[in-house]
């Protein structure tokens, strides 16, 4: 039996990465591709929810990072740097860490969620918190990287966007072709313009039949590609995509546009209800930003958006562990409250408390 070997090692044929690059690799992706009996039974499809909180650090954004930082050493970069909400700087840490690199990273104060930021300080980053919100981070990080011998791996650095294309490749060798319909979150939109890329390629090289109508969703209060310009305070509990300008901004129009797919936003009440959905009724605990994903499928459900027939895929980005004080908020919103019953070491008294 064989150990799956990572995005690069797997799919290295199809990525545009320099001839005989060294992987760096934490054996990230061949994630699960989970069907769901709930959003089946709501839509009529055949729903499977890719979980990207398997990926190595918790997200999806391990497979950009395996591929970024394998051609950054290979090229003889020392340090890295990047811009964050939190994901990306936990997987630029621990590759860091894996590749014997010096990583910087920058981040909204007071925006991040606890368990990532324990993660990039864990895996021994230096992190810097910026009075500000994540676009003056990448800012900076561009900035550092043009003046400083400093590799910047954020998505405006092409190689992420080939290592996070490998997700679409994944779904299409699992179901045989391309889904009718993918579902994701957006935020600084590389996600969902890697997923094109991806999806496109394999297409092209005859792999599949069809493309994927694109539904990206944002949260209502950071929608810039839905109200069609930069919002200067973007504000949402799913920090993981609290972004005003995102970098990849026309990548993800095209994607939207040569898919005939959308973007939408969903409100911070419907993406906290959707994560508590996915949690309770189908066992996948993803964070605030994943679900939006969800959230936005449900809405269109509800909107009448036929799907009845199809194949969707719906990705989670993100493990529900980051973030778990946003996760109980979302719980005791739901109209319960936390239960945590205290009792003497006594199988009656368990019995009892339990009902
Ligand atoms: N979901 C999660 C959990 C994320 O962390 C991000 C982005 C997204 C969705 C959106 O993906 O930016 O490719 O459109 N997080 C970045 C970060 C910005 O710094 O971790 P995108």
């Amino acid at each position: 039996t064989r150990q799956w070997r990572g995005v690069i090692e797997e799919y290295r044929d199809l990525l545009e990465i320099p001839e005989g690059t060294p992987a760096v690799t934490l054996r990230e992706g061949g994630t699960p591709l989970v069907h769901s009996e709930w959003l089946s039974g709501l839509t009529g499809a055949e729903v499977f929810v890719k979980v990207e909180g398997s990926n190595p650090t918790g997200s999806f954004k391990d497979r950009g990072m395996t591929a970024a930082m394998s051609v950054a050493k290979f090229q003889g970069a020392q340090a890295c740097v990047c811009a964050s909400t939190g994901n990306t700087s936990a997987s630029m840490a621990a590759y860091a860490a894996k590749a014997g690199m010096k990583p910087l990273v920058l981040v909204p104060e007071g925006k991040i969620a606890a368990g990532k930021m324990a993660q990039a300080i864990v895996h021994g980053a230096q992190v810097i918190m910026v009075r500000g919100n994540f676009d003056d981070c990448l800012m900076m990080a561009r900035g550092l990287s043009e003046k400083y011998p400093v590799a910047l791996v954020n998505s405006v650095n092409p190689v992420r966007l080939e290592g996070q294309k490998t997700a679409a490749f994944e779904i299409a060798d699992f179901l045989g072709d391309a889904p009718d319909h993918h579902v994701l979150p957006v935020g600084n939109a590389g996600n969902i313009s890697a997923y094109w890329l991806g999806y496109r390629q394999y297409r092209d090289l005859g792999q599949t039949t069809r493309l994927p109508v694109m539904h990206g969703f944002q949260a209502a209060g950071a929608a810039p590609l839905v109200i069609g310009e930069p919002v200067p305070n973007p504000e949402t509990k799913a920090t993981a995509i609290r972004i005003g300008n995102p970098a990849s901004w026309d990548l993800a129009i095209a994607a939207r546009d040569q898919s005939r797919g959308s973007i939408a936003s969903v409100t911070d009440e419907q993406i906290l209800a959707a994560q508590q959905d996915l949690a309770q009724r189908d066992g996948v605990f993803v964070e605030p930003g994943s679900a939006a994903s969800v959230a936005g499928l449900l809405q269109e459900v509800a909107a009448g958006v036929e799907y009845r027939g199809s194949t969707v895929v719906v990705t989670v980005t993100g493990h529900g562990l980051k973030d778990t004080a946003t996760a109980l908020e979302g719980f005791s919103a739901g109209g319960r409250s936390v239960v945590d019953t205290v009792v003497d070491a006594d199988v009656d008294a368990a019995a009892e408390a339990a009902g």
